[in-house]
């Protein structure tokens, strides 16, 4: 059994209530963490800190649970720099793109597409991210899909079938026919890889009675439940979400009273994505209001090649704090434990005994600094299970 010690840590977010932990962070300070085997095994003042085959010396700064990037698509080819371009000089996004996407998806071979993934599963990781949810949603064929999936699962437990992304040109007159395919050979080629099903539910994709159907389908096969939701105006995916029994909703940008009502009074998690409205110069939802109503709120970043190509937590961590109105306590939480209710899990997210030893020492005193040093490097160092990663 091989134990490392971080030891001198200055302040360190566990996310766990406690003795010593203060709130919402749980916040201990002057500790060491003891890890055994890809574990949190202890966690103590770091004079009482035990023996360990090697240390880590913190230096006073701060240590973090990794970042729990809970929505990406990082299944894709090519990239759509002219179509921000524009955006930028005012023309609006409506997703369209997605097909411009998935052309050149469907032309890359399994190597290229792999490369891609683990070239931004690494810049994630370089950035304090420790698990990562990857979609399919580009490929939009029974193989496609099958092999999008297949080549996240190397990377990620949190894989998510993204079929129903949009209805692909070839069925552009008859999504009836799509829908139908969704829910027979491309959901038996796709589940055997995947944990998760989402459909992009928004006026240009699929209407409530297709994405409902699709969802159940999903369901009916052992899948977990999140839907786009809400993203390019007001619309029926979080209540639809909510009814299911979903995970998450995600995007939440347009939400009326029922809506937030909808997501207070369920289990199901509200997923910001501010990375999308800073790429697509959209208003930022209103995390106030939902945090106000007691809903959970995780951040994600949206990584994929049109509306978001981010990889990084503490831009969105910067962002929900400045655009937001998020306290920096509450988006570290939210990209962080949040993240991990997201995506229904307790092993990470969190810095307590058992939980896996996913942690980020930064370059700093203090977690404010992730939105107080906003586009700064801050993170040092990465532990991934207990091992260090190389930078
Ligand atoms: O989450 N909204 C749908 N899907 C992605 C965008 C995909 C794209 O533009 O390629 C999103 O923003
Ligand atoms: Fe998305």
């Amino acid at each position: 059994m091989s134990s490392l010690l971080v030891d001198d840590i200055g302040e360190l977010v566990t996310n766990s209530a406690g003795e010593g932990a203060g709130k919402p962070l749980g916040i201990r300070r002057d500790v060491a963490l003891l890890v055994e085997d890809g574990r949190v095994a202890w966690i103590g003042p770091a004079r009482d800190a035990p023996a360990a085959d090697r240390r880590i010396d913190a230096q006073g700064a701060a240590v973090l649970p990794g970042f729990v990037d809970s929505h990406a698509h990082l299944v894709f080819a090519g990239d759509r720099a002219a179509e921000f371009a524009a955006r930028m000089a005012g023309e609006p996004y409506t997703g369209g793109g997605i097909r411009t996407t998935v052309g050149a998806t469907r032309a890359a071979s399994d190597d290229e597409l792999r490369a891609t993934v683990r070239r931004l599963r690494a810049e994630a990781m370089r950035q304090g991210t420790t698990a990562i949810e990857i979609k399919s949603g580009y490929g939009l064929t029974v193989a496609d899909e099958a092999r999008s999936l297949r080549i996240a699962a190397e990377f990620s437990d949190d894989t998510t079938f993204l079929g129903a992304h949009v209805v692909p040109a070839e069925y552009a007159d008859r999504p009836d026919d799509y829908v139908g395919m969704v829910c027979g050979p491309m959901l038996a080629a796709a589940a055997p890889y995947a944990r998760w099903i989402d459909v992009f539910c928004e006026r240009g994709a699929f209407d409530v009675d297709h994405a409902r159907a699709i969802l159940a389908c999903g369901q009916a096969v052992g899948l977990g439940v999140r839907v786009h939701a809400n993203q390019l105006g007001p619309g029926p995916g979080v209540r639809l979400g909510v009814e299911l029994g979903a995970a998450s909703v995600d995007h939440c940008t347009h939400l009326t009273d029922a809506d937030v009502d909808a997501l207070a009074g369920s289990p199901t998690v509200a997923t910001l994505l501010p990375g999308a409205e800073f790429s697509t110069r959209s208003p930022y939802p209103d995390a106030r209001r939902l945090l106000d109503a007691g809903v959970t709120v995780a951040l994600a970043t949206d990584c994929n090649p049109g509306s978001s190509y981010t990889s990084s937590m503490p831009f969105c961590i910067a962002l929900a704090v400045r655009e937001m109105r998020m306290t920096p306590a509450e988006a570290v939480w939210a990209a962080t434990a949040g993240g991990a209710a997201a995506l229904r899990r307790d092993d990470v997210g969190r810095l307590r005994p058992g939980a896996r030893a996913d942690l980020m020492i930064l370059d700093a005193p203090s977690h404010l600094h992730l939105a107080y040093r906003p586009g700064v490097p801050l993170i040092r160092q990465v532990l991934h299970n207990g091992v260090p990663q190389c930078r």
